[in-house]
């Protein structure tokens, strides 16, 4: 636990250092907008969705067509589960398919619409993984297929870009197999929290390139990812610039952060060349983490990597040192990760090794 508290430190030290010579550039929009209300009812969907991911363990899966302790079959009647797969040292989750709205609409359309989710889970143990892994940058080059080509001063970190690479070749024919014979409305969701939104984000740059492009992706409590070259192509290629509607893939990627979580900060800036940078791509959650539920007006566009009401104010002093990380990191529009761990949310086994 003390190893724990320590790195945190530590990274916590770098971050303060890296924002201070951010904020020596300048750029300062601190203007939020609101998001859709649609959207707003639809993350709790997102976050239910990305939760069931938690549901695979080495002990435990999703049962067919698609049940699981956290009202799979209640919540999601129409879902059929595809494929689940669980790695110890990887990341886990599940694909499963509907030809019915996923979203609790009266008015919801009738099409013959068939959505594909792929939701990705992190560890929990995440500090522990950050440790272990390489966070070496590597050069990143995307097959260049549909989308622009990223560029030759591209990289991304290389203990993800492996995960990622293994979580594809894992996937990619069953997710190739339901996207080939896909009707013309179709919608591919890939979900996921912590590390496992890292990997969904390569997942859909991947399948996007390959010209899946009705797409929409949701990260929550996703951690940095690449350098500058990389992020601005990812926030081009992705749309971030534009207002998130229901129905409309203009913006395919809704990266959501809670306040205080230091997960989407890491990892940190050591020097000047090659930083791993923010994404312009912020839905900020601007309520503490013993909320769970926020309201509407909590939910706020940022609209700017650099805006001084986001995440980027939150680690300015050491003062923010003592807040609670875990759990800002597993709070989500609902306590993500307890499925199947039979340990109540309030004890105190779960704040130690759960995050
Ligand atoms: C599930 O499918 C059945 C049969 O197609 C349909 O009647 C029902 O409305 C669907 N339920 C939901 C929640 O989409
Ligand atoms: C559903 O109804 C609401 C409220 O009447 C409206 O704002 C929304 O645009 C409708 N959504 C769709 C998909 O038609
Ligand atoms: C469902 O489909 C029927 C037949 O195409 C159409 O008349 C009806 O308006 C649709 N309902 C909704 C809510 O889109
Ligand atoms: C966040 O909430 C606080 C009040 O709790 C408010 O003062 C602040 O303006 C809000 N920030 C944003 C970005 O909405």
């Amino acid at each position: 636990m003390i190893y724990i508290y320590l790195a945190i430190f530590l990274v916590l030290c770098g971050i303060i250092v890296g924002q201070e010579h951010n904020l020596e550039k300048g750029k300062n929009r601190d203007s939020v907008s609101p998001i859709d209300n649609e959207i707003y009812s639809n993350l709790y969907t997102y976050a239910h969705l990305i939760d069931i991911s938690y549901c695979i363990s080495s002990t435990s899966q999703i049962g067919e067509p698609f049940e699981c302790e956290l009202s799979c079959e209640k919540r999601f009647p129409n879902v059929t589960l595809v494929y689940q797969w669980y790695f110890d040292d990887s990341v886990c989750g599940y694909i499963a398919t509907t030809n019915s709205n996923i979203f609790d609409y009266e008015n919801a359309s009738n099409s013959s619409k068939k959505t594909i989710i792929v939701s990705l889970r992190g560890t929990r143990s995440i500090f522990d993984t950050f440790t272990d892994l390489k966070t070496d940058l590597t050069d990143y080059a995307n097959v260049n297929s549909k989308l622009p080509a990223c560029g030759d001063q591209c990289k991304v970190h290389q203990g993800f870009y492996d995960y990622f690479l293994r979580t594809l070749a894992i996937i990619q024919r069953v997710l190739l197999h339901e996207l080939i014979d896909t009707p013309e409305e179709y919608e591919l969701l890939i979900v996921g929290h912590s590390m496992g939104g890292a990997i969904g984000l390569f997942i859909s740059l991947h399948f996007l390139d390959l010209g899946f492009d009705k797409m929409t992706l949701v990260t929550m409590g996703q951690p940095l990812v690449g350098n500058k070259q990389f992020v601005d192509w990812v926030d081009d290629v992705m749309g971030s610039r534009f207002k998130a509607k229901h129905n409309s893939f203009d913006r395919k990627y809704l990266r959501i952060i809670h306040k205080g979580d230091i997960v989407t900060v890491i990892p940190s800036n050591r020097n000047n060349d090659d930083n791993y940078i923010q994404f312009e791509n912020q839905i900020y959650l601007n309520c503490s983490a013993s909320n769970p539920v926020p309201s509407l007006e909590k939910v706020v566009d940022c609209q700017t990597a650099s805006n001084q009401a986001c995440i980027a104010k939150d680690f300015k002093t050491h003062d923010s040192i003592n807040r609670n990380y875990f759990e800002s990191h597993n709070t989500y529009f609902r306590k993500l990760g307890l499925c199947g761990m039979r340990i109540r949310p309030n004890d105190i086994e779960i704040k130690e090794n759960f995050y």
